[in-house]
């Protein structure tokens, strides 16, 4: 699949380098796709990889990965070529770093935020409860992390899945798109715990 990754940092990083090596051709979208740190990340990856403009990275793709802070996701949608149709991986969690909370209550999530700001585009929670050194690396303990995916789609769903586990983690079906409200509390609560006693090797795994 063409895959582009809006977003050069932590997550979109790791997700790249997984990817790229399942075979997927992915594009890196990035402010500054000539500058040093994302030629040096796209060198670093064997395979089929470059990077462009995020307007431009997503024209061909199949799939949009939106990996950026909370605080410039407006600006990354006012920016995209026109994404209707398209599915979009949301891995954001959105928290105000100031207090340490999130934005939206209970009734609403960024998700759901995104999919509203972008008519006809179908969005996907996933990756958001999981510390990005986890994608492609390693288990905790021997066991692999579980990745909770909530989305309005069923086939949307069984890709991510499949996209979740060449990262090496879990899949889990959350459900519908409206419970990203949960998912992203509870990447709230991982955080708090990784900030408390825990640190960031940590993860959430449903056993079953
Ligand atoms: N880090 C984690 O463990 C983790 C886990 C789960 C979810 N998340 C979520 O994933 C998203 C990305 O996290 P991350 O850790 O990958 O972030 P990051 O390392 O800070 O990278 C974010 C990337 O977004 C791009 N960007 C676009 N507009 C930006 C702006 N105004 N300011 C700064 N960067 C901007 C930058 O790439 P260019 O410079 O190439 O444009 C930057 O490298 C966040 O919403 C976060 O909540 C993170």
């Amino acid at each position: 699949m063409k895959i582009a990754i809006i977003g050069s940092g932590n997550i979109g990083s790791n997700l790249s380098r997984c990817w790229v090596k399942s075979g997927h051709e992915v594009t890196i979208g990035s402010r500054n796709p000539a500058s040093t740190r994302v030629k040096e990340l796209i060198g670093s990856i064997d395979g089929p990889i470059d990077a462009k403009h995020p307007r431009d990275a997503c024209v061909n793709a199949d799939i949009v990965v939106l990996a950026v802070p909370w605080g410039a996701i407006d600006d990354s949608l006012s920016n995209f070529c026109d994404l209707s149709g398209k599915i979009l991986i949301d891995v954001n969690n959105p928290v105000d770093t100031k207090k340490m909370e999130l934005i939206f209550d209970g009734h609403d999530s960024g998700a759901e935020y995104i999919a509203r700001r972008v008519p006809n585009l179908r969005v996907v929670k996933a990756f958001n409860t999981v510390a990005s050194e986890l994608i492609g690396s390693s288990k905790i303990k021997g066991v692999d992390v579980s990745v909770p995916i909530a989305c309005d789609n069923q086939d949307d769903l069984k890709l991510v899945m499949e996209l979740v586990r060449e990262t090496g983690l879990d899949p889990i079906n959350a459900g519908p798109l409206n419970k990203s409200r949960l998912l992203e509390a509870l990447a709230m609560l991982i955080i708090c715990f990784s900030r408390g006693d825990y640190g960031r090797n940590i993860g959430f795994k449903l056993l079953r």
